[in-house]
């Protein structure tokens, strides 16, 4: 079958792409200091199909070619930026997404995540700056009593990502039969 037509201004193609997701993600990671945190998040990054892991100001002595909590070196897969200003690394049109555990932050439970998002975590001894929150889009939260580890952080806002895009029709509520009587 073809699958192309022309028109008058060149060429135009109406295949339909077989990418499973529209989009991307991109994890990026201010001021890391646990190797063992930055692994967790490097393979989490691998298991969601997330294109680019950008690190800012990681701690020295973290080398992510060598991190026992990501063996499947993700680095050889998925690729890795270690710059300075992360928004210096947002790719055209992409939302930067502060992951915060904020009073005024939006709740993941009812969060649409953007086609393009990055969403940058903060420290494990700290949290991202104000001056962070405000040059991003969003501010999100899991709202949960205490903060999580940070690399949990990665798992779960990954793992929601995935499930709101393959599942749309998925509301907050939802499938839970309590809520509807
Ligand atoms: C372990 S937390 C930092 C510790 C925390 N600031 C404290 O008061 O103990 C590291 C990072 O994980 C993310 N994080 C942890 N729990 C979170 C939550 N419930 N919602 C959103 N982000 C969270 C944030 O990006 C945070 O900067």
């Amino acid at each position: 079958m073809d699958t192309t037509s022309r028109s008058n201004k060149g060429r135009v193609s109406s295949r339909v792409s077989d990418r499973s997701e529209r989009g991307y993600a991109i994890v990026a990671m201010d001021s890391p200091a646990d190797p063992v945190n930055v692994g967790h998040t490097l393979r989490a990054a691998m298991c969601f199909d997330t294109r680019l892991v950008v690190l800012a100001n990681a701690d020295p002595s973290i080398d992510v070619r060598r991190l026992s909590t990501d063996p499947g070196r993700t680095w050889r897969h998925t690729p890795v930026l270690s710059v300075i200003d992360i928004f210096a690394s947002l790719p055209y049109d992409c939302t930067p997404i502060a992951i915060e555990l904020t009073e005024d932050a939006e709740d993941l439970v009812d969060f649409q995540h953007p086609e393009r998002a990055c969403y940058i975590f903060g420290p494990e001894r700290g949290s991202l700056s104000e001056e962070t929150m405000k040059r991003c889009d969003r501010v999100l939260k899991i709202p949960v009593s205490l903060p999580l580890n940070l690399a949990a952080t990665v798992n779960v806002v990954l793992y929601d990502r995935m499930l709101k895009m393959r599942r749309p029709d998925l509301q907050a509520g939802g499938n839970n039969t309590r809520t509807k009587r």
